[in-house]
Formats: C-alpha cells, structure tokens, sequence
C-alpha cells in the first residue's frame, strides 16, 4: 500500500475525499483491555459476542463497503500506542474501544491526536448509565463522534459513520 498525500487525514477530521478511486480506505480498529475477555466478562453488561465475532462482523460489513480492516487487541497501554503510531501512514482512520484507558489514558489521547486520524469511539455499554468514573472519556473531546450503549452493533454502526466521513 503506497502512502500518498491524498490520505484523508489533516484539516477536518477526515472530511476530505480519499483521492484516487482506486485506493482502498484502509481502518484501524483497537480493542482496548480486557476486551479479549468479551463473552466472558460480565456478559450482562457487555454481552455474550466473544472479540473474534465483532471482529468477524466487522470483516463482512467492510468486505460489503470496499474498505480494509486491522484489527488490534491488547493490555498494555504502550502496544496499543505504539500500533497506534504504526498506523501513521497507513491507515485513514481510527475505529476504537479504549476499554478502561478511555477514562485514565492522556497518554493514548495523545497517540490518536498525533496521527491526525477521524476516531470513531465505541463503547458496549452505555457509559454513561454506570459509575461516574466512566462518564469521563479522554478520547471523546478529539474523536469525530461517540457510540456509546448499543453493544456490539455499535461497532457496525461506528465503521459504516467512519467509512461515510471518509469517502
Ligand atoms: C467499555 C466501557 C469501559 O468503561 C470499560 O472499562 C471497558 C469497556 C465498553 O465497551 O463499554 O472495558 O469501553
């Protein structure tokens, strides 16, 4: 995949036009921590769909809107930066569930200002109807828009947001 400068980054968020036809909008999507535990971890809350089915969702919807996805998953705050900045370059833009970094994370806010990407920023649950802890996001003032309570759905409906801004 070559880079060019008709990437739709840069002045407003992804509002420009990706350019050639023929180049394929490439979207990162990062799954936080404890998000590989998804099926498992309190499936009241966050549901019974296991990361592989988002995943695989996710895959189908971007086959049907001609997009390409990488997808990411981990723990650590510095991998889920330091693929974030790999993307530099690549990607034109950013699908991403923070988990639990969303309310304490400057440092990965940071990473996803310096790539001057859209961000969609997707949450299963509604975090706004749980601890007050949650209700703060570091992501939401610099993301293009905010999903926040629809489960895993709200992954579909953050890539089709994201891949209309983009193209
Ligand atoms: C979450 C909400 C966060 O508060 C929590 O720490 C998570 C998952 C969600 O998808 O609802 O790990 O991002």
């Amino acid at each position: 995949m070559t880079v060019s400068d008709d990437r739709a980054r840069g002045q407003g968020k992804g509002k420009k036009k990706a350019g050639r036809a023929s180049r394929v909008l490439q979207i990162l999507v990062v799954h936080g921590p404890n998000l590989n535990l998804l099926g498992k971890r309190e499936p009241e809350i966050y549901g019974t769909q296991t990361l592989a089915d988002i995943d695989a969702d996710l895959s189908v919807l971007a086959k049907e809107l001609g997009v390409e996805i990488d997808s990411i998953q981990s723990n650590h705050e510095g991998e889920l930066i330091d693929r974030i900045q790999e993307s530099m370059g690549h990607a034109d833009g950013i699908l991403i569930n923070p988990g639990g970094f969303t309310h304490s994370s400057v440092a990965l806010r940071d990473a996803l200002v310096a790539t001057d990407l859209p961000v969609v920023e997707i949450h299963l649950s509604n975090v706004y109807a749980r601890e007050s802890f949650r209700k703060r996001s570091y992501v939401s003032p610099i993301a293009i828009g905010v999903i926040s309570g629809l489960g895993a759905q709200g992954y579909q409906f953050g890539l089709e947001a994201l891949v209309k801004r983009l193209t």
